[in-house]
């Protein structure tokens, strides 16, 4: 929902022409040195593209959306959804696409859902990301609990926000405007890393050596 980079930014090497976004007869010009913004953030907020955009829900990348959940649809009902299909230009988010992938990637959205950028520039470095996001916060929720505590600690800084009021701030990425205030809280019922178990010490075996 908060694509770290909020714009891809490309400059033409030359003139070129456009489509639009439904493929229609019109185009755009676009002048040698001209420079595009994409803006990934509104693409990932679009409601011509995603159901309830606004709203947080990862199931979603569990189901068919656009294009894709008609043709799914299509597929059962056998009612020419397919041809609609056609017709469209996005192809929707098929979450069947996303193969082995970390994330819902840009192959299974029609390059709709563009974290890491999309293309012969995309991030080299998105696989590596993921994991290392996913290690290092279940690294750190298995020894802490957090409050938020934006309205306690937020004010000794000389600041009064409230949690609705972390605020976002962009530039190249994007960012709370005031900080996520929060209180970490040690853990007591630590549980147990499945190696920590399997790396017990063996137990003492009676040794083999025959007794003379
Ligand atoms: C959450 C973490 C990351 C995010 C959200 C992210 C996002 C992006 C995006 C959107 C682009 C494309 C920029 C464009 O199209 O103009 C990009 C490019 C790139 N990223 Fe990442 N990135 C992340 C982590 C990493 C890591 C960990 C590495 C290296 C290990 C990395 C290396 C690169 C490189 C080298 C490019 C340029 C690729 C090229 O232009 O050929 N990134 N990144």
């Amino acid at each position: 929902m908060y694509p770290e980079p909020p714009l891809l930014i490309r400059r033409a090497l030359d003139d070129d022409t456009l489509p639009t976004r439904r493929g229609d007869a019109e185009s755009v010009t676009v002048p040698r040195g001209g420079d595009m913004f994409i803006s990934v953030y509104n693409l990932h907020r679009s409601s011509e593209l995603w159901d309830a955009p606004d709203t947080f829900d990862p199931t979603r990348w569990d189901r068919p959306t656009g294009p894709a959940a008609n043709a799914a649809n299509a597929a059962a009902s056998a009612d020419g959804a397919s041809e609609k299909r056609e017709e469209e230009r996005w192809a929707g988010y098929d979450p069947e696409l996303r193969g082995s992938g970390l994330y819902s990637n840009e192959i299974a959205s029609d390059f709709a859902f563009l974290p890491f950028g999309g293309g012969a520039r995309k991030c080299i470095g998105d696989q590596f990301a993921m994991i290392e996001a996913t290690v290092v916060l279940a690294l750190v929720l298995r020894r802490f609990d957090f409050d938020v505590a934006a309205a306690e600690l937020a004010p000794q800084q000389g600041l009064g926000v409230a949690v609705p009021d972390i605020g976002m701030r962009t530039g190249a990425t994007i960012h709370t405007e005031f900080g996520l205030w929060m209180r970490p809280r040690r853990r007591r019922d630590i549980p147990q890393q499945p190696q920590q178990r399997q790396h017990q010490p063996p137990q003492q075996q009676p040794s083999q050596q025959p007794s003379l």
